[in-house]
């Protein structure tokens, strides 16, 4: 069969027919389903993005006004920490109210990784090898049991691993969820960095990849399966007024902290950052400044060494506030933003595989192609209101990012341990160290048996030694 002539007209238009070459050789079958993925690329977009991204660099932002944002820094004082313990009375209310949902980001293809799967399948649990997905679940639940009320948890899955994701939460009974959604986000197509052409993954297949944690606003906004609710609209039937984001790989979050959430709603804050303090300059964290009075997120690859080495009189960093990628949205500003503006799409120099005209899988070994995505983190400047909110990284932050080293599954696992070991020992409990303060064996504590230390304290028989690897579930 011929490819149809409208599609062949858009696709001269847009100076993309190369992507017909081997159209003939497609049976019947991956012609329909290739003429469909072609049909759902925004061509328009695509020739937006040729012109401001790959064929020009990406204009910088001044920097000449660049401050540093106001937060709300960890308590120090007594009165700071009434004030804490106030806000966390406000975020407890908010989740017994059921006005709270959790969103989590999962929908990425972990190549630094490099793990055969999902990424929130992977098993991280120090003692258990509980899946990433297993540990965020049962925190879920156990919020939900703890304040009385449903916390309904969205999960975002990208066209590549949403079946596997969906088959993995079902094979595990939702992890006992009651209210379990899982939606996908968007795609984009990878083009050649030198020509701007559409690249082919194989015969009858364009090669596309996940739109970025920034396609979450837009596709929570589209219609279910069968053209029913969106994420939003059914979080709207819910009563649910404000959503707590968290990204996948990073198994320590607090999942809706209290605490967070209650400073985010007595700012009236349409939009929330959790923060942590960058110890170096060259540090690879973003960092959240005020750019002629508006707040936004500056990449640590986009920050000038002069700005990132700027300090206080006592040494501190000016540009200190960096982001762990935990974040609260009110679902009106999501309401607002997806029917108003589009987030930026920025660009990736990545190596892709792609079929050449005559018809030969490439593998390159040099960055060939460039991937489009969004960044959430550029809703932040769309916010009429917005609280930055400072926590420790120790007891909050590390990401499952790559296969050794920094953010590795050795990492993580320490990390873990180290702190359940904390919590172990505010509870009474006596834990042998190494000298550096490290934990020498893993220890994990299921968020079903205890959320945080305080619960803890309350179930921990008196007298415990913890000299081996433990598990409390
Ligand atoms: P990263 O940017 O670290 O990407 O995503 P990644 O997929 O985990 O790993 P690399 O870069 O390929 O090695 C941070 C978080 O955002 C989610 C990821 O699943 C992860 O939780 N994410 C990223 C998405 O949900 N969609 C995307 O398109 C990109």
């Amino acid at each position: 069969m011929p490819p149809a002539p409208d599609l062949v007209e858009r696709l001269e238009r847009h100076g993309q027919t190369e992507l017909l070459d081997h159209w003939d050789k497609l049976d019947l079958a991956t012609q329909r389903s290739f003429e469909a993925e072609l049909r759902a690329i925004d061509f328009h977009l695509v020739d937006q993005l040729k012109e401001t991204l790959v064929f020009a660099d990406p204009a910088i932002d001044s920097i000449d006004s660049v401050r540093p944002v106001e937060v709300s820094r960890l308590p120090r004082t007594d009165r700071e920490r009434v004030a804490h313990r106030l806000a966390s009375e406000v975020g407890e209310a908010i989740l017994a109210e059921g006005q709270a949902a959790v969103v989590m980001v999962a929908g990425g293809q972990g190549t630094r990784l490099g793990f055969n799967g999902p990424k929130g399948t992977y098993p991280i649990g120090p003692v258990s090898a509980s899946s990433l997905f297993q540990i965020h679940a049962e925190k879920v639940l156990a919020l939900s049991r703890r304040y009385g009320k449903t916390i309904p948890l969205y999960v975002m899955t990208s066209p590549e691993n949403h079946a596997e994701t969906e088959l993995f939460f079902e094979s595990n009974n939702r992890f006992g969820l009651s209210h379990l959604r899982l939606f996908v986000q968007g795609r984009m197509p990878a083009v050649d960095r030198e020509t701007g052409k559409i690249l082919l993954d194989g015969p009858g297949r364009v090669a596309m990849s996940p739109d970025g944690h920034g396609g979450t606003l837009t596709a929570l906004a589209q219609p279910g399966v069968d053209g029913g609710l969106s994420c939003l609209e059914e979080m709207k039937e819910l009563g649910v007024q404000t959503l707590f984001y968290f990204q996948v790989d990073n198994p320590m979050v607090r999942i809706a902290d209290p605490t967070f959430l209650g400073l985010h709603r007595e700012a009236s804050a349409e939009v929330s950052f959790k923060v942590v303090e960058k110890l170096k300059p060259d540090e690879k964290v973003g960092v959240v400044v005020e750019v002629d009075g508006r707040p936004q997120v500056i990449e640590y690859s986009d920050l000038p060494p002069a700005l990132a080495e700027l300090r206080e009189p006592e040494g501190s960093l000016q540009l200190w506030a960096g982001s762990i990628a935990i974040h609260i949205f009110e679902r009106s500003f999501i309401e607002r933003v997806v029917q108003q503006s589009q987030l930026p799409f920025h660009r990736a120099f990545k190596k892709v595989p792609y079929l050449n005209q005559d018809g030969q899988r490439i593998e390159p070994t040099e960055p060939n192609a460039v991937k489009f995505e969004r960044f959430i983190f550029d809703a932040l400047p769309l916010a009429e209101r917005y609280a930055v909110v400072e926590t420790d990284r120790i007891l909050e932050f590390e990401p499952l990012k790559n296969a050794t080293g920094a953010d590795s599954p050795a990492s993580v696992r320490q990390r873990m341990s180290d702190l359940f070991a904390g919590w172990l020992e505010a509870a009474g409990a006596r834990v042998v160290r190494r000298s550096d303060g490290t934990v020498p064996f893993g220890i994990e504590i299921s968020p079903l048996f205890a959320l945080d230390g305080a619960e803890l304290r309350s179930k921990l028989p008196a007298g415990l030694v913890v000299e081996q690897p433990l598990h409390l579930r």
